[in-house]
C-alpha cells in the first residue's frame, strides 16, 4: 500500500523526546527534550494554530476566503502562514522590531502580509500596541478572522489535548518535573492543567525572561524573542505553577549555543532558557527522576543573531561556553519565585482596553473544565 500523507497539517504534533548525553550526568535526572522544531511550520505554536483555525471553521467563524488576522513575533505566525497557504485562507501577521529578519522573509515565503508595528507600549514592549492594531484590523476587513493567541483559551486547550498527552506517553508516565518558557500561557498553561489534574505530583517550572512580568517584578526591555509578557496571561493558571525562574538574555543564548555544540541539537533562545534550568534542576535529583523540557523551536530562525558571533560582540555577550561552565552557571540558577500563585499579575480590564474580538470571548464561553477530554488517562508499562 502506498504510505502517503494528505496534507502538510496531519504532520502536526507527535514531536520527539530526546536525552542530552553529553551535557546531562548519568547520576542526575534524566533531561528530556520534547523537541518542537519538527512540526513542520518548525515550532510548537503549530499545535495552536491548527487547533484554534480548525475549531472557528467548524464553528463557522472563520469561512473559505476568509482572512487571518494575527499578533505575533514570528512563530505563531509562520505556523498560521503555513496553515494559511494549504487552505487558502488570505494571512496578515502584525509582527514587531525584534523578529528576526529570518522570521519576516519566512511569513513571506507562505504568502503571508507582514506589518511591522513600531509603537512601544507601557511595558517597554510591542505587546499591547500590536494586539490592539490586530483587532482594529479584524474589525475593520471584512470576512477576518482573529485566532487571538493572546487571549483565546483555546491556544491552553490544543495543548491541554495534544502536547501533554504525548509527553506523558512517551514518558511512560514517569515523569517528576516538567519546564516551559512562557508568553501567551498556552503551553504553560495547557500542559500544566493536565498534569495537575492527572498526575499531581509532577513539579511545575516556568521560565520566563528578566524584562517580563507574567510572574510579576518590574517590566522592561530585553532581547529573548517569543518568551513573556507584561502581565500574567489568561492561558495560565498560577495555581498550578509551582516555581518560576527568569532568565537574562546572555544566558538563554550561551546555553542555546552550547547545546548546539555539545549536543548537537539546534534551538532557540526560549529553548536555550529552559534547558539552563533543565539542568538546573536535574542536578539535585537522582536518575530515576524523569525532567521534561519544551524545546519550543529550532535555531534556524536565529542564525543572524545569537548564532551570529558578530551580533553577540554587539549585544556585549561572551560568545562560548564550555559544557562544564554551563553546568556551573545552571548550578547558580536561583527561583525568581517557589510560590508563584503570589506574583500573579492578571489585567481583566485589558479585554476591554484592548477590545478583545467577540469571536474570542464566545470561543472562551465553550471551553471545558479539566478532565472533561481525558476521563482516566491510560497506564503506561515502562
Ligand atoms: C520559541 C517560543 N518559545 C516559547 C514561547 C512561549 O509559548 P506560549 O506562548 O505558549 O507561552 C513562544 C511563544 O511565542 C515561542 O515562540
Amino acid at each position: 500500500m502506498v504510505n502517503v500523507i494528505t496534507s502538510i497539517l496531519k504532520t502536526i504534533g507527535k514531536t520527539p523526546l530526546i536525552t542530552i548525553p553529553n551535557s546531562n550526568k548519568t547520576d542526575e535526572g534524566q533531561v528530556l527534550f520534547k523537541y518542537e522544531r519538527n512540526n513542520p511550520g518548525g515550532s510548537i505554536k503549530d499545535r495552536p494554530a491548527i487547533y484554534i483555525i480548525e475549531e472557528a471553521e467548524q464553528r463557522g467563524l472563520l469561512k473559505p476566503g476568509g482572512t487571518i488576522i494575527e499578533s505575533s513575533s514570528g512563530n505563531f505566525g509562520i505556523s498560521l502562514a503555513m496553515i494559511g497557504a494549504a487552505k487558502g485562507y488570505h494571512v496578515i501577521i502584525l509582527v514587531d522590531p525584534k523578529t528576526t529578519s529570518t522570521n519576516v522573509a519566512l511569513l513571506k515565503c507562505f504568502g503571508a502580509e507582514v506589518i511591522v508595528v513600531t509603537e512601544q507600549d507601557d511595558c517597554g514592549s510591542y505587546h499591547k500596541t500590536r494586539i490592539s492594531l490586530a483587532n482594529k484590523l479584524a474589525r475593520e476587513i471584512k470576512n477576518a478572522f482573529r485566532p487571538d493567541q493572546c487571549f483565546n483559551l483555546l491556544n491552553s486547550e490544543a495543548h491541554y489535548k495534544s502536547t501533554a498527552r504525548e509527553i506523558i506517553e512517551d514518558c511512560a508516565n514517569k515523569i517528576t518535573t516538567f519546564i516551559a518558557a512562557v508568553s501567551t500561557g498556552g503551553q504553560l498553561g495547557g500542559i500544566s492543567k493536565y498534569l495537575k489534574t492527572f498526575r499531581p505530583e509532577v513539579r511545575i517550572i516556568g521560565v520566563d525572561a528578566v524584562g517580563s512580568a507574567v510572574f510579576g517584578g518590574n517590566a522592561h526591555s530585553y532581547r529573548i524573542p517569543g518568551i513573556g509578557l507584561g502581565w500574567t496571561p489568561d492561558n495560565l493558571t498560577m495555581e498550578y505553577i509551582d516555581c518560576a525562574y527568569k532568565i537574562t538574555d546572555e544566558q538563554a543564548f550561551l546555553t542555546a549555543r552550547a547545546l548546539a555544540r555539545n549536543e548537537g541539537i539546534l534551538m532557540g533562545p526560549s529553548g536555550g532558557a529552559c534547558a539552563l534550568v533543565a539542568l538546573k534542576v536535574a542536578q539535585n535529583l537522582t536518575p530515576e527522576n524523569r525532567v521534561v523540557c519544551m524545546i519550543s523551536d529550532g535555531g534556524e530562525r536565529y542564525i543572524q543573531t545569537l548564532f551570529n558571533d558578530e551580533w553577540m560582540k554587539q549585544q556585549g555577550f561572551t560568545t562560548t561556553v564550555d559544557i562544564e561552565t554551563l553546568r556551573a552557571m545552571a548550578r547558580q540558577l536561583q527561583p525568581w519565585s517557589t510560590c508563584p500563585a503570589t506574583c500573579a499579575n492578571y489585567r481583566p480590564d485589558l479585554n476591554q482596553s484592548l477590545e478583545v474580538p467577540d469571536t474570542t470571548l464566545r470561543m472562551n464561553a465553550e471551553v471545558r473544565n479539566p478532565g472533561f477530554y481525558n476521563q482516566g488517562i491510560p497506564i503506561f508499562i515502562d
